[in-house]
């Protein structure tokens, strides 16, 4: 059967008083992305008409997160049905033949789920409407989906639920799937006469019954559809969230030598043969090729690592980071805004920043680029094949030509020219006898 083409609109106005933290609620970060793009990633996937974000006022963030979908302001917050309704005002619709309701805060949503009620109502042409549900132990709080021989009759509020009612285990996950062509009936129809004053989306329910159409509901696990309201669903989350990465990596043949101790991003890619050692942390944007290797402790953010380059142990690789292939970052390493050519290496105690290093080159335990003045920042380019000596200081903006040698312990402030030797090194003095003299005034010997 031919599946309805749809719409999707993100509520995602609530401040989230509940995480006390000035940032939005859906800006906090889950797997490396802030929660309202796991949902918007979700969306993508199904390729919808339109996909349009609902946010409260003073929420700039979460709209430049949301690009290049339209948000739409909510002054007011008052409700799930209001929101609804000011999405349908602002254009949700955008005449497709159905509106997915998703929830900026239930980040852990498939695009099967939303396949699966999708397919339920273009099934199902006397539906208005389909639910999303999940059963719980612990159902305080949520909405209790009512069903009677097979259909769903109403949703009833916690603060509205009799004490038989309360008992419902079958929960409303907030997501749901409507009719366009019947959803403004419905919304002109929701009222705010109930316990909290608000307009609830789940009185459509209601009102869809009393126009003789049928409602439907799709079941979901609580982990897919859990809400993060607090810190603590937040961390959950992440639990849930870090085992499923976890165990895609491993299905795609990554070695996680103890895994539960590797945070992985949810867009961290991985080619073949990739090993991770114990107790390494990869933010965003990490893309590891063919024959990697991160060995323990390390910490990798917006990095690209080429094919069979080793990092680590305990190296910090920051934004911008690149490198081709044959790279070996050793331990206590720093690198940002720096491009690594093939076989090139930085094996000991660096930091390299704003910097690009040639082929083949290798960096001296203990090399620093001087790349800030304290005002502004200034470039290193080292050349193929250079050789920078130990516990040299390059101030850029400086550069070492193709095939130039560093002397140890330099400071290096000016360019040097291709395959010349540069060092800055005061003579060394010897004093035979020195020292035998200078413990003789202490009256003492080795
Ligand atoms: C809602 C459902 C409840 C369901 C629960 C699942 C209603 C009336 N109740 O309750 O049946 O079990 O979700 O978590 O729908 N939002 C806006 N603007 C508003 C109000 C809400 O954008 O004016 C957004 C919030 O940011 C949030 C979502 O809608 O992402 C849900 O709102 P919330 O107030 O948390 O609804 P619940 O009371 O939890
Ligand atoms: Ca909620």
């Amino acid at each position: 059967m031919e599946s309805l083409n749809f719409s999707v609109l993100v509520l995602a106005a609530g401040k989230g008083t509940r995480m006390r933290s000035t940032l939005p609620k859906v800006m906090h970060p889950l797997a490396g992305l802030p929660l309202i793009r796991h949902v918007l990633n979700a969306a993508e996937t199904l390729t919808p008409k339109q996909i349009s974000v609902l946010i409260g006022e003073e929420m700039a963030d979460v709209a430049a997160v949301s690009k290049p979908h339209k948000t739409l302001l909510q002054k007011d917050r008052l409700g799930t049905g209001h929101a609804v309704q000011q999405g349908v005002a602002g254009g949700a619709l955008a005449e497709a033949e159905a509106l997915v309701v998703l929830y900026g805060d239930t980040p852990l949503i498939t695009p099967d789920t939303i396949q699966a009620m999708l397919a339920k109502l273009s099934q199902n042409p006397e539906a208005a409407l389909v639910v999303l549900g999940f059963h719980t132990a612990t159902p305080t709080g949520y909405g209790r989906l009512v069903v009677e021989h097979g259909a769903l009759q109403r949703i009833v509020e916690e603060k509205e639920a009799s004490e038989v009612e309360k008992k419902i285990t079958f929960c409303n996950a907030g997501i749901m799937l409507f009719r366009s062509n019947v959803l403004p009936e419905l919304l002109a129809k929701l009222d705010n006469n109930n316990q909290k004053q608000e307009y609830y989306l789940t009185d459509t329910i209601h009102h869809a019954r009393n126009a003789g159409y049928t409602c439907l509901t799709v079941e979901a696990t609580a982990e897919e559809v859990l809400g993060i309201n607090s810190k603590a669903e937040l961390a959950q989350a992440e639990n849930i969230l870090q085992q499923q990465l976890r165990a895609q990596a491993l299905e795609q043949g990554v070695t996680l030598i103890v895994p539960e101790t590797v945070f992985l991003s949810k867009d961290t890619t991985f080619g073949g043969d990739v090993v991770i050692e114990p107790n390494v942390f990869i933010g965003a944007n990490v893309h590891l090729a063919d024959g990697v290797h991160i060995k323990a402790f390390s910490h990798l953010e917006g990095a690209t690592i080429g094919a069979h380059s080793t990092v680590g142990p305990f190296a910090r690789l920051r934004a911008g980071t690149v490198l081709g292939k044959n790279v070996k970052i050793g331990n206590f390493v720093e690198t940002k805004k720096a491009t690594f050519g093939d076989e090139a290496k930085a094996s000991h105690l660096s930091y390299i920043g704003d910097a690009t290093v040639g082929n083949h080159a290798n960096i001296g335990a203990g090399t620093i680029t001087c790349n800030y003045n304290g005002f502004t920042k200034a470039e290193t380019v080292i050349g193929e094949g250079v050789f920078v000596g130990s516990n040299t200081a390059l101030v850029a903006p400086i550069t070492l030509e193709k095939g130039a040698i560093i002397g140890a312990g330099s400071t290096i402030t000016q360019n040097v020219p291709a395959d010349s030797l540069s060092l800055t090194r005061p003579p060394q003095t010897i004093i035979t006898g020195w020292a035998t003299a200078f413990r003789a005034r202490f009256k003492k010997e080795i």
